[in-house]
């Protein structure tokens, strides 16, 4: 067990937090702001108990270089709203200097402030101990809340915590248990429902969940890397050429280790890529020269559904189909829906499969929606994380 916020005397102190505020942004505006939120539960529990409050986080990848089109400016307006008071913020092109450190020094009990995106800083994605040391000299102890970070060792997610106490925030607390939980400790049958378009992209995370699951589910584009395998014609559709012996091999291994591996029957495909395309189902061995699978037929809908209703926990990560374009999005929905309707666990690795879960406005209707992408897709893999390793242990 790690650390918390609950376990440190707060009132009084400097809190540097640690927080994943990369948003997407569109013409300077926030267009979801769903990991700003996530982060208000600790700041809110460390301004009501008194702490002084020093926000910080990246945004894109400003590659060392202070750039206004990566500052953190609407990030502080929104959090200021959200918060109902004011945010102190000092887009520094440094990140931390002089006025940086006198305003620090100068926050009151239950004040907020953020700091400049850490990436303005060179040292910041190698590391750096000089910069670790920099932002470690602003706070008293350190919170790691940024679990879509917790993946990356840096100077603010890791380094850090080599000169200040650490603990973490609410948010990994709850991103751990959740995603911990379901892989570690699943109630049965355990469902794993893998997707997205290559095979490459998920093989650590396809074999350490192969060890736990009873069913794997197959769908998106690496379905087609299965056809292959399987000595079936894909058309033109998505190859991961390089992972066809792999994927033989994984459907060997499953059939070994007894668990059941579901790969689509049949296929949405089209004459192009894009919405208004032409198109037909086929069998998974019918599937023309000239066209390119888009989506999961509705056989294989029917076949995923039922399995998923006997389900007692589901992990989720990656879409089914090319669900960007409506008329490509139904295996896609359709998976949403049987978990919305589903009474069992369910948690959706963060990406994709949570863009796809929130465009259909099935949000809420989730156990757990993580707000990591690559993060929890490492977490899921059974790594351990460099964000969340230098918390310290209870
Ligand atoms: C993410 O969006 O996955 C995290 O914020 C990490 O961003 P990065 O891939 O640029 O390190």
């Amino acid at each position: 067990m790690k650390k918390t916020v609950r376990d440190i005397e707060i009132k009084g102190k400097k809190a540097l937090v640690r927080c994943d505020f990369n948003v997407p942004l569109k013409d300077g505006e926030i267009t979801d702001d769903i990991r700003i939120v996530s982060a208000l539960p600790t700041i809110k529990y460390l301004t009501e108990g008194g702490a002084k409050v020093i926000l910080m986080s990246h945004l894109g990848r400003p590659e060392g270089e202070p750039n206004p089109k990566y500052t953190l400016a609407p990030v502080a307006a929104r959090l200021s709203e959200l918060l109902g008071q004011e945010i102190v913020f000092i887009s520094a092109d440094t990140v931390v200097d002089e006025k940086v450190k006198e305003a620090a020094a100068a926050l009151e009990e239950g004040q907020v402030m953020l700091l400049e995106n850490v990436r303005y800083r060179k040292e910041e994605t190698k590391n750096g101990a000089e910069f670790a040391k920099e932002l470690a000299g602003l706070g008293d102890f350190f919170v790691n809340d940024a679990f879509g970070t917790a993946h990356r060792a840096h100077s603010s997610t890791a380094g850090v915590a080599d000169y200040l106490p650490a603990v973490s925030g609410f948010l990994i607390e709850k991103e751990v248990e959740f995603l911990g939980n379901a892989v570690e400790n699943p109630e049965r049958p355990f469902v794993a429902i893998m997707g997205g378009a290559k095979v490459g992209d998920k093989i650590p995370v396809i074999e350490n969940l192969l060890k736990k699951v009873d069913t794997l589910i197959i769908g998106g584009g690496m379905a087609y890397t299965f056809f292959k395998s399987m000595g079936l014609e894909i058309g033109k559709s998505i190859l991961d050429a390089e992972n066809v012996e792999f994927a033989k091999g994984l459907l060997e291994k499953a059939e070994a280790a007894g668990v059941r591996m579901l790969i689509p029957v049949d296929s949405v495909c089209a004459k192009e890529f894009s919405n208004d395309a032409e198109h037909a189902v086929f069998a998974r061995e019918e599937i023309p020269a000239d066209m390119e699978g888009m989506d999961i037929g509705p056989a294989t809908i029917e076949l995923y559904k039922s399995t998923l209703a006997e389900a007692k926990t589901v992990v989720w990560n990656g879409p089914m189909g090319v669900f960007e374009f409506d008329t490509f999005a139904k295996g896609t929905r359709a998976i949403a829906e049987a978990l919305a309707e589903s009474d069992a666990v369910t948690v959706i690795g963060g990406g994709d499969s949570a863009a796809a879960v929130e465009k259909f406005g099935l949000a809420d209707k989730m156990t757990h929606i993580s707000t990591g992408g690559g993060a929890s897709l490492e977490f899921l893999e059974g790594k351990v994380l460099p964000g969340i390793a230098v918390i310290e242990d209870k």
